[in-house]
């Protein structure tokens, strides 16, 4: 019976191979994480020094000198934000981190997104509303996570948005879910592009918009660990509506 044993000796083959990959993703996985860790000290060094020259602390400066150095201070905190995100979402993957549910307010996460991008926004003149701002919404979450999936989401709303334009944030619920909508007037979404920019480094039609295509692959991560959903509508050239439905329990 020589068939069997060909087989055995295959599988065996295949089992090694198996676990060598698994070892060589572990490690590269670690890697990876420890050059994200890595990355975040010297930027945060930049930031504070960026921090220095804009409160003019080493000495004057116009307003021609001053904006580079916005610049270079807002293109580095959005790299601190992206690098934080990428390894809270690798821990919980690895299951170093489990997300602790706890009782609250999704308006209130609303609003910590809206004021942790208010520079931002307010760097391109564009002004968000926050629709029913006094409703609250209340269901178990993690802090931490929803508030990054939702910073992502109003992240790109204002990075797409044009200059001096409005962002409206709209919450509702029925018995079955909450919802959050954020509506832009930027260039919208190719209706064939809409499922894939959920993925990993995909990008849509961002054209000369800067980035990675991480951020919503991460959004929906941490919307999937409350059991949620998101989706995009809108009308191509006309806007783009994220909307993020979260169930009620
Ligand atoms: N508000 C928006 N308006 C228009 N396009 C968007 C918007 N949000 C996301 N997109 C599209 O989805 C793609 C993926 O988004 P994301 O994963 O956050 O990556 P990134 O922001 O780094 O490009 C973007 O490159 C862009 O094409
Ligand atoms: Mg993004």
């Amino acid at each position: 019976m020589t068939i069997p044993d060909d087989k055995d000796a295959r599988i065996a083959r295949l089992e090694a191979k198996l676990a060598e990959a698994e070892e060589r993703l572990q490690r590269q996985e670690e890697f990876f994480q420890m050059a994200v860790h890595d990355l975040r000290s010297p930027l945060s060094a930049i930031v504070v020094y960026a921090e220095l020259l804009m409160n003019r602390v080493m000495g004057d400066l116009d307003n021609r000198q001053l904006e580079p150095i916005r610049t270079i201070h807002r293109n580095c905190n959005n790299l601190i934000r992206m690098a934080e995100d990428v390894l809270a979402s690798a821990k919980v993957r690895a299951g170093a981190v489990v997300p602790r549910f706890e009782p609250g307010d999704v308006t209130e996460i609303v609003r910590e997104s809206v004021r942790s991008l208010q520079g931002l926004a307010d760097a391109k003149n564009v002004h968000i509303s926050l629709q029913q701002p006094e409703a609250r919404f209340l269901r178990p979450l993690d802090v931490d996570f929803l508030t990054r999936a939702f910073s992502n989401v109003l992240g790109n709303a204002i990075k797409f948005s044009p200059h001096g334009g409005e962002i409206r944030i709209g919450l509702e619920c029925d018995e079955r879910e909450i919802r959050v909508a954020f509506t832009d007037e930027g260039p919208g979404i190719s209706p064939e592009k809409r499922d894939e920019i959920f993925q990993k480094f995909r990008r849509g039609d961002a054209g000369s918009v800067s980035g990675h295509g991480l951020g919503l692959s991460i959004a929906q991560y941490f919307i999937d660990l409350h059991g949620g959903r998101i989706l995009v509508e809108g009308v191509r050239g006309r806007g783009s509506t994220f909307l993020v439905g979260l169930p009620v329990s």
